[in-house]
């Protein structure tokens, strides 16, 4: 039984068998593959993107989807999260897709071995169909050729899922990752890092920013985004004349993580990003729930 907790779980093989699989899938809708499939999405935090993308994902692929809504189940009366998978699990799903405040969570329930865990986001530590999703999008952007390619992460990296998961993916991948952040969202890395946005991005083919993660800092870190902005909000100023890719994972703090104007240039991939992910994740879904079931 194959579960995706993080991006270590896939070889880069695996990757680059997901990419081929979700470039065939963007060009022609793939046959109902999963079409006596069920899964079951369990967020037990708010997303936009990364639960309507899995269920158009295994839609898409003829799976049937329930939700469990957390806030209306009995995680309010008192049961635990293994005890709530346990008794999802008793009714035979083919894959759990689960987001959760915690860090070891998606873990815990992939090693109860019950049914393939799929990790939609946990904690600050790791949100591998994100990074898989981006490395897609970067790889279609290059044509395939993105060996040594230089990317820069910008913003609340220390807090950051999307940035515990896309810097061991990358690297994998080939790519320099270089961090850019206030001292206050810099983790302890091993990586080139630079507080200087300016000198963070000179060689850059990528920018990557990141929202400050306000829903898991303890208390305020700073007061003013006004002022974080003005030192990392990317503006036309960074890229214009330059050969360069912007993306966002979203939700997208408007003016404080990317400019209007950048975000509505042909550099953003934000949006393009968000349409690859349906097929990264029809891809994960397939490898996991078919070519490994
Ligand atoms: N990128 C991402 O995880 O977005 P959501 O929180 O909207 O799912």
């Amino acid at each position: 039984m194959l579960h995706l907790v993080d991006v270590d779980d896939f070889s880069k093989e695996t990757v680059l068998k997901i990419i081929k699989d979700a470039k065939s899938f963007k060009i022609k809708l793939p046959p109902k593959l999963l079409s006596n499939k069920l899964i079951i999405t369990l967020f037990f935090e708010p997303s936009t993107r990364t639960r309507s993308s899995f269920e158009v994902a295994a839609k898409r692929l003829g799976a049937d989807v329930v939700h469990l809504d957390p806030a209306k189940s009995s995680t309010k009366k008192g049961e635990t999260l293994e005890d709530t998978f346990a008794n999802l699990c008793a009714m035979n799903p083919d894959g759990v897709i689960i987001r959760h405040t915690q860090d070891e969570s998606a873990k815990v329930l992939a090693d109860m071995k019950l049914v393939p865990v799929i990790n939609a986001g946990t904690g600050k530590n790791a949100h591998p169909t994100q990074a898989l999703l981006d490395i897609f999008t970067i790889y279609e952007h290059f044509n395939g050729d993105i060996e040594g390619k230089n990317i820069t992460i910008i913003g609340d990296i220390a807090n950051s899922r999307v940035a515990g998961s896309n810097i061991k993916l990358l690297q994998t991948m080939g790519l320099n990752v270089t961090l850019v952040a206030p001292k206050e969202f810099m983790p302890q890395t091993s990586l080139p890092n630079f507080e200087n946005l300016e000198q963070g991005i000179e060689n850059a083919d990528i920018i990557m920013s990141l929202r400050a993660q306000l829903e898991r800092h303890k208390k305020p870190i700073f007061d003013d985004y006004g002022e974080y902005a003005k030192h990392y909000c990317i503006q036309p100023k960074h890229i214009e004349g330059k050969s360069i890719a912007v993306m966002h994972p979203g939700p997208v703090m408007r003016n404080i993580d990317i400019s209007d104007e950048v975000l509505a240039s042909n550099k953003s991939l934000v949006l393009e990003q968000v349409s690859n992910g349906v097929y990264v994740r029809m891809a994960v879904l397939k490898h996991l729930l078919l070519d490994n079931a």
